[in-house]
């Protein structure tokens, strides 16, 4: 069967792929909630060649960006990003200005731009930690999909009025609401302030994301991973609303808590092991 490529590529009859739709709704619901002000945030989705091919000319690339960091275990695969400096309100009106569908080069030192990134637009300037964070959690985890960066304001607040000890940090979320617990039992990871968009602090969010889903990066944002994009935004959801709760909370009086022997007694009911080290019962 051979496919037609029509003017509007990414669209067959009018209807978008699935992965730019997807891409286009959640960085609406991001914006919806404040967490992606300006340009802030940035996604990565990795895709199937098969689905790519159903909707986007793969034979040739509209150009090539040099990437200054080798990807070689990423080599010859497919991914829809976000353009570094667009705004997510605007995605959903402009999904070809704002998105891009990229192919790694053979040699991982280059990406191949397919489709999207209109007018020279070059993908998030935070490509070394989705690429780095991919090739860590793909070890672990065949069915990753997903690297999703934002502000999540919440968070943000509670890097300046909470220990930056990633176990600590850990715990106060699982006790502020009950089904934290259950929903991100690995924790959450924490690396230092560090300048953003370097491959610095890719390396040091890779590190990370050889034990956790989840990285916060202090007075910034949070890296949040997965399989689906239900997945990763729910993740994401739980984790600030648990920030919401201690940021209300703040320095009032607690007066009943979840200890760590319900903690433990929930992980045992809903069958997940909490990361080690944690809970002391
Ligand atoms: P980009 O616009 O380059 O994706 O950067 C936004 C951001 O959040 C940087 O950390
Ligand atoms: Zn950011």
């Amino acid at each position: 069967m051979s496919t037609s490529y029509t003017a509007s590529a990414g669209y067959i009859g009018g209807t978008a792929a699935p992965f730019i739709e997807e891409m286009s709704e959640i960085t609406h619901h991001m914006w919806s909630l404040g967490w992606d002000e300006l340009n802030g945030g940035n996604i990565s989705y990795l895709l199937d060649e098969a689905e790519v091919a159903k909707y986007i000319d793969i034979r040739e690339a509209q150009r090539v960006i040099n990437l200054t960091f080798p990807v070689t275990e990423l080599a010859g695969k497919y991914f829809i990003v976000t353009g570094s400096g667009k705004y997510f309100r605007n995605v959903i009106k402009d999904p070809e200005a704002n998105l891009g569908v990229l192919r790694v080069s053979a040699s991982g030192e280059s990406v191949e731009v397919l489709w999207g990134l209109r007018n020279g637009a070059v993908p998030t300037s935070e490509l070394a930690s989705h690429f780095m964070s991919h090739i860590e959690r793909l070890k672990v985890d065949s069915t990753h999909r997903i690297v999703l960066h934002t502000h999540a304001t919440n968070v943000i607040a509670m890097t300046f009025t909470h220990d930056l000890n990633e176990l600590q940090f850990t715990k106060t979320l699982w006790e502020m609401c009950t089904e934290c617990l259950v929903v991100f039992p690995d924790g959450v990871g924490v690396i230092p302030w560090m300048v953003p968009g370097s491959s610095d602090i890719g390396r040091a969010t890779a590190d990370k994301m050889k034990d956790y889903r989840v990285v916060v990066w202090p007075q910034h944002g949070i890296f949040v991973t997965g399989a689906t994009m239900d997945a990763t935004f729910g993740l994401v959801e739980t984790i600030e609303k648990a920030a919401i709760v201690y940021n209300l909370i703040g320095g009032r009086e607690i007066k009943q808590k979840i200890t760590d022997r319900q903690l433990a007694d929930l992980a045992q009911a809903f069958r997940v092991t909490p990361k080690a080290g944690i809970l002391e019962v």
